[in-house]
């Protein structure tokens, strides 16, 4: 187990913890993919999780066959897929928000704890506008500040200092098994959702968002 308590701060993914951008994430990838006649899925999207905007184009282009991409040609598909992207995010309100999300957030914050954002995603600061939460978060650390995407710790590492408190009094939330190995890397206690769950990563899992605090209680914080 990682992370030593007792625990001072939980620190969220973004994309797949606290909304359901990841499904936007696999809408925009499959339609360029479709465009360039590469087979995408959810299983490769899964692979998706938490890495970088550039990254994930490099996993999405694969299984293609066509004539060499140039570094530019690649940079223009990257920007395709996160116009699309931005489109769908702009559609996004605080209705998009699960009640039962922000009930469990502010229960944690009541119980003194601070929260922050560790997000891979250059659009975070937006998306949390969109869904109400802009100026919620103690601090947020994303694709913005960092220069190594998880599993790296550096996004989480940043977190913690923004915040001021030792990694090890944190708690880190992912859906992404990179972003759980990005967590146990940087010395925290993990908890896992969605798809990092399913595939059994993390030193807790939830079946629904709102069971974190009945995890956070048992570790007496
Ligand atoms: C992460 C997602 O949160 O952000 C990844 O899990 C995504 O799938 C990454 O590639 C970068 O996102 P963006 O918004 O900067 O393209
Ligand atoms: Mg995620």
């Amino acid at each position: 187990m990682t992370g030593s308590g007792p625990y001072e701060a939980v620190v969220f993914d973004l994309d797949g913890v606290i909304c359901h951008t990841d499904h936007y994430h696999y809408l925009g990838w499959k339609s360029v993919a479709d465009d360039l006649g590469v087979p995408f899925d959810e299983t490769v999207n899964n692979r998706l999780r938490g890495v970088s905007r550039m990254e994930s184009l490099e996993i999405m282009l694969e299984p293609y066959e066509g004539e060499p991409l140039s570094d530019d040609r690649k940079l223009e598909l990257a920007t395709i897929k996160n116009d699309r992207y931005r489109v769908m995010l702009g559609d996004m309100s605080p209705a998009d928000l699960d009640p039962s999300v922000r009930t469990t957030l502010d229960d944690l914050r009541a119980r003194g704890l601070r929260l922050a954002i560790g997000s891979s995603s250059k659009n975070a600061k937006y998306i949390l506008e969109r869904i109400g939460l802009g100026g919620y978060f103690d601090a947020i650390s994303d694709g913005t500040n960092i220069s190594r995407s998880k599993p790296d710790p550096e996004v989480f590492l940043k977190a913690a200092e923004y915040l001021g408190i030792d990694p090890a009094k944190c708690v880190v939330v992912e859906d992404a098994v990179a972003g759980i190995d990005a967590g146990e890397a940087a010395g925290m206690y993990t908890v896992s959702i969605g798809d990092a769950a399913d595939q059994g990563a993390g030193d807790a899992k939830l079946g629904t968002f709102a069971d974190l605090s009945k995890v956070l209680t048992d570790l007496g914080a």
